[in-house]
């Protein structure tokens, strides 16, 4: 279906207006307005989450230049835990140097690791009921910048996203086959710190998501799709095989990039998703020994409105951000019924956050009719930590509590700050983000992007 009803920014004020709003535009949401749902556990692997209701990964490029949590990432995961949320998925961890995305993205290595099981502690302390607590590992690919510089690791050139005159370096599959090891080791580093599960994060282009499109790389990790998939399940057979953690997956259901550089879309408009072979992948994840799999989409760095529909941005989309909304959360119903209703495999929700305090109706909705098993929260967190507790306790979410989708929190990431919310946390972040934006124009939102 072709969607041609225009942008507009967030404006319901009830579930009603909202529902109107969604049948008006063909789309489909479900609702609940009973949040008991929310409060059943999650069994997950080995383990179980004690609410339906997740933070999703966020990362605050706020850890040392070793990358152990510094004072920031301290009090993020304080707030986080004492939320209430039944599953934490602490962000993007790098397991090998050359990959952090930013000097101060976190890094799993020995000599940090009492920094890592202090971590764990203190969400375990803050929390009401224990979280399911995941880290996600990473290798940022074609956006590693160790040191603040751009350093470029690609899976394949790519001329949606290679940046006119810069160095880039195509891994070569020694070096890609390198990275089992180094996944491994970061996996038992988590479990000796006391992770429930790790993540092989392969969505938002970074390296193992770009690796699921690398038609155009010749060798063992490019063309089939049995080659593009190489890497992301032979680390995981070989960290089920030598670690006994349960093991998640962030997975891009699709970027939106055009074939034959994209994943998850069709050859003929790369803006209309194509599940056949995320399916096929989320099918070997499971055989794989696979327990969790959160579902993303697009690329924050080309697309970000595919991946957080948002009011204001880099450039405004040209249709309605619950047309994108609607696209992302539908793909984890599809994905998770590819697995039938008696899989073991849980499956995770992204986006909710652009539907202010009409999310918590979404989270039960998503979960009562079966289109996730969890409901994953990202900005809003940032905006809103508690927001676990009084969707629990409440019921309902504060509206003047809610984030406003406004972007600064990733406008603080691309000027090389530390990341929060500058508008419901303004002490901490405001300084940070004016620091960040001297000199620099401020996010109109007028601009239609050009490439979607
Ligand atoms: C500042 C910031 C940091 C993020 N860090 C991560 C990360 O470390 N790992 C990841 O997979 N996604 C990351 N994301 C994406 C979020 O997890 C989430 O998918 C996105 O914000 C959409 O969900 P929301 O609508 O609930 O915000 C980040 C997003 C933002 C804005």
């Amino acid at each position: 279906m072709t969607h041609t009803e225009p942008f507009r920014r967030f404006q319901y004020d009830t579930t009603a207006e909202l529902q109107h709003d969604l049948d008006r535009m063909g789309l489909e949401l479900p609702l609940l307005g009973d949040m008991a749902i929310l409060a059943s556990p999650c069994p997950i692997g080995s383990g179980s989450a004690p609410n339906r209701i997740a933070i999703q990964p966020m990362e605050g490029c706020d850890g040392s230049a070793d990358g152990r949590p510094d004072d920031l990432t301290w009090r993020r995961y304080r707030r986080f835990a004492a939320g209430g949320a039944g599953l934490l998925w602490v962000e993007a961890t790098a397991v090998v140097p050359e990959g952090r995305a930013n000097p101060r993205q976190l890094w799993l290595h020995e000599q940090n690791l009492d920094d890592f099981r202090g971590l764990v502690r203190l969400i375990d302390k803050e929390a009401r009921s224990k979280p399911y607590k995941v880290l996600q590992l990473t290798h940022s690919g074609r956006y590693s910048k160790p040191d603040g510089q751009a350093r470029p690791l690609v899976a394949a050139a790519n001329p949606w996203l290679d940046r006119p005159g810069q160095d880039q370096t195509v891994l070569s599959d020694e070096a890609l086959a390198n990275l089992v090891p180094a996944y491994v080791q970061a996996a038992r580093l988590a479990h000796a710190a006391g992770f429930q599960a790790v993540d092989i994060k392969a969505c938002h282009r970074y390296l193992l998501n770009e690796l699921l499109s690398a038609r155009t790389r010749s060798g063992l990790y490019g063309g089939s799709l049995e080659n593009r998939s190489r890497l992301l399940l032979d680390i995981v057979r070989a960290v089920k095989a030598k670690v006994p953690i349960d093991i998640a997956v962030r997975l891009n259901a699709y970027d939106e990039i055009p074939v034959p550089y994209g994943w998850g879309v069709t050859q003929e408009d790369h803006r209309q998703p194509d599940f056949g072979e995320p399916a096929w992948l989320v099918r070997a994840l499971k055989d794989a020994g696979v327990s969790l799999i959160n579902i993303t989409g697009g690329n924050p760095y080309y697309n970000p409105h595919v991946n957080r529909p948002y009011d204001t941005g880099p450039y405004q989309p040209p249709v309605h951000p619950l047309y994108h909304l609607t696209k992302l959360l539908g793909a984890c119903r599809t994905l998770k019924h590819a697995l039938g209703p008696d899989s073991p495999v849980r499956f995770m929700a992204s986006g909710l956050t652009w539907l202010r305090h009409l999310a918590g109706d979404a989270a039960a909705g998503l979960v009562a009719s079966g289109w996730s098993d969890l409901a994953g929260f990202g900005r809003q967190a940032f905006a809103y930590p508690s927001l676990a507790a009084d969707l629990l306790e409440e019921g309902r979410l504060d509206p003047k509590k809610c984030c406003l989708s406004c972007g600064k929190c990733s406008e603080i990431m691309r000027d090389g700050g530390q990341a929060g919310c500058v508008i419901h946390d303004s002490d901490v972040y405001l300084p940070i983000y004016r620091a960040g934006r001297a000199g620099k124009p401020s996010l109109s939102g007028k601009d239609v992007a050009e490439h979607v």
